[in-house]
């Protein structure tokens, strides 16, 4: 065998939440890898102009939006056949449990797995029908063992692992192959960005944000945060031809945070 070229080959792959963090670096690794890639976020300018850096094409959409899923698949469909889709979406925020409203439940469901879900059912047939397909949803640690800086952010990261696995179940005879990538902290915006949770771990406790970054990286094994890249290159290997035989996994790729064997 050759050495490790993925084998994109102008398969087209979508991946959702790709202006930046964890969805661009993935978006910018699968296109370097010869594969044809539409970038999915909500923002029109800031979409746009990841496509434009990555060499993809952009779409503006919310996965929250019930019609968004159709519109995604269509027009990746109509780029020449929906190869992967890559469910990378999502966010968090720091607050206590007696704090979560009602709203916050609920948008973290909608974004984490009705988004997720909607996309797959409209995905998979057509990936089913070619006898081909990768589906990768990027869920996190967070959903393999309970935390409560966002126990809505954890349950419903929990929810999306188990939905991975039902899609995975369902649709492995068919080809299509669904995995999940459980990363733990990645210092993207999300984490070290204006206002990210080092800032509102950093408020709530009194500290500083680089004392918040430092006791974060402290609880990680490899005792530091992953960054994006290290992330979308476990992504993009799910995402390609060669991973042929991995069906319903669900990766850590969290430094050895969570202390699990399965
Ligand atoms: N960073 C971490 O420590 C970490 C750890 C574990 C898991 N994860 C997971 O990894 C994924 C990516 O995280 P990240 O750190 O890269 O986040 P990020 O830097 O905040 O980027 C999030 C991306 O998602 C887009 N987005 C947000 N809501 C959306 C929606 N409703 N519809 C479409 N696009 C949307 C954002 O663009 P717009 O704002 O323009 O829509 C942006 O491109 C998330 O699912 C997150 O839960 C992250």
């Amino acid at each position: 065998m050759a050495g490790m070229d993925l084998g994109f080959d102008g398969h087209v792959c979508v991946v959702t939440g790709a202006s930046r963090g964890i969805g661009l670096a993935t978006a910018r690794l699968l296109a370097a890898d010869g594969a044809r890639v539409l970038l999915v976020g909500r923002d029109e300018e800031r979409i746009a102009e990841a496509a434009r850096t990555v060499g993809g094409d952009g779409l503006a959409a919310d996965v929250t939006d019930p019609g968004a899923a159709q519109a995604i698949v269509e027009r990746a469909e109509a780029l020449g056949g929906l190869y992967a889709l890559v469910n990378n979406a999502g966010t968090s925020f720091a607050r206590p449990l007696e704090e979560l409203t009602d709203a916050d439940w609920q948008g973290q469901w909608e974004l984490h797995v009705m988004g997720p879900m909607r996309l797959m059912r409209a995905a998979a047939p057509a990936m089913a029908a070619r006898g081909e397909g990768r589906i990768v949803n990027v869920c996190s640690s967070a959903g393999k063992r309970p935390s409560l800086t966002n126990a809505a952010y954890s349950v419903t990261k929990a929810a999306q692992l188990s939905l991975s696995r039902v899609f995975a179940d369902a649709h492995a005879a068919e080809g299509v192959l669904v995995n999940a990538v459980a990363p733990g902290a990645v210092a993207t915006a999300l984490w070290t960005g204006e206002g990210g949770l080092a800032d509102q771990a950093a408020a709530a406790k009194g500290i500083s944000r680089e004392e918040a970054l430092e006791a974060q990286a402290a609880k990680i094994p490899v005792g530091r945060l992953a960054d994006e890249e290290e992330i979308a290159a476990v992504v993009a290997f799910l995402c390609s031809p060669r991973a042929s035989a991995v069906a319903g996994a669900a990766w850590s790729a969290d430094g050895g945070t969570v202390p699990s064997i399965v």
